[in-house]
């Protein structure tokens, strides 16, 4: 992202700004608008806030729109990302057009974020890593767009046929289509799991300083025919009115030191282990996507002692990806890493 500018983006009125390739660091008082840059620069590339899903908030108060733009280099070419949020609603523009189609625009940016609620993804359920590693693969193989969009149809189907309590030959039906567009996109996705795997291991070991590792599961026993188990399911999925079997269900179960992470990690172990998840998939992306990914990282090293904290920074620097990190306190950074640094004052650049 080579510019970036916000309007009436919540404290943001007219933020201009020219980051830096490498490593930017965004600081400023509670309530400065740190977390709403990065906020801005997710939103570019999702459509959506990480915080919470009503787009209205974002508005500044009194206002009746919010204007993002960027800027960012595919090979020669610079592509200029555009997003104006008005009410409840967001239109996005690529090249000053509307009407782009979001994966295009995603593909363009691919935003990682690490914020307040990183550690969800150790110590919560399935979904988060499930959305990451789905997120990895629609960047590095091409094909999984179109298999995961025909696989969430069928399951939708499926499950609106389960919950109206459709005869079985109206829900097994859907059978065909869920169990093919379900192979397609879990071939894929486990093999991009499979790329991920010895990239977590070895930053997760690094940074915690214990052997971690992770599990997968496809969501359905793999030894057996997934048709063969919605056939023989379908009693059970009609009382839950839900699909139980399938990639919808599936996890990557983190390990550390061969224990469930999410029964026994600290809470700095489960930060640097979410934080090694979405360093892996950093590194996935630089070697294998088309462009080139943003870490967005709000305030790493809350909870984490100096030396720690030293090694997680080290290991963001490392990455090729363009770095945007949010702190109250920036001494630890300063020491430690290179960095521009972003000061923001009541929702202005200082
Ligand atoms: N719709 C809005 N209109 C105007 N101001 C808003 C709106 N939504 C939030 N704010 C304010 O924007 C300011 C910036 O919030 P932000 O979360 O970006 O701060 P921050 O610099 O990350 O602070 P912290 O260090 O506490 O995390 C806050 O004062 C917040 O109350
Ligand atoms: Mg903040």
């Amino acid at each position: 992202m080579t510019e970036l500018r916000a309007r009436n983006l919540r404290a943001l009125g007219d933020m201009d700004l020219s980051p830096d390739g490498q490593a930017n660091l965004v600081t400023g008082h509670n309530g400065a608008g740190k977390t709403t840059l990065l906020e801005a620069i997710y939103l570019l590339s999702r459509g959506r806030s990480f915080r919470g899903s009503d787009l209205r908030q974002l508005v500044a108060h009194g206002k009746q729109a919010a204007a993002i733009s960027g800027t960012v280099a595919v090979g020669q070419a610079a592509r200029r990302l555009g997003l104006t949020i008005s009410g409840g609603s967001a239109r996005a523009r690529l090249d000053g057009a509307d009407g782009a189609r979001r994966p295009e625009i995603a593909r363009l940016l691919p935003v990682l974020n690490l914020d307040a609620r990183l550690m969800d993804l150790v110590d919560r359920g399935p979904e988060r890593r499930r959305l990451l590693l789905n997120w990895v693969t629609f960047h590095v193989e091409p094909g999984f767009n179109a298999a995961w969009r025909r696989f969430r149809r069928a399951l939708r189907q499926r499950n609106a046929s389960l919950r109206q309590g459709a005869g079985t030959k109206a829900i097994a039906a859907w059978d065909g289509e869920f169990c093919r567009a379900a192979l397609e996109m879990e071939a894929l996705r486990k093999a991009v799991a499979e790329r991920l795997r010895p990239r977590f291991a070895k930053i997760a070991a690094r940074l915690t300083g214990m052997p971690a590792d992770w599990d997968y599961h496809p969501g359905w026993p793999r030894e057996d025919s997934l048709e063969e188990i919605l056939r023989a399911g379908l009693d059970g999925d009609r009382k839950q009115g839900n699909t139980r079997f399938g990639p919808q269900r599936a996890d990557l179960v983190l390990r550390l030191e061969s224990r469930r992470a999410r029964y026994i990690a600290s809470r700095g172990q489960q930060k640097l282990l979410a934080s090694s998840l979405m360093l892996a998939a950093a590194e996935v992306l630089e070697t294998e996507g088309a462009n080139r990914p943003v870490l967005l990282v709000d305030e790493p090293l809350v909870e984490l002692d100096a030396d720690h904290g030293r090694e997680l920074l080290k290991a963001f620097v490392e990455r090729g990806a363009q770095l945007f990190i949010a702190a109250v306190e920036t001494a630890p950074y300063r020491s430690w890493m290179e960095a521009r640094e972003i000061r923001l004052k009541e929702g202005a650049l200082v």
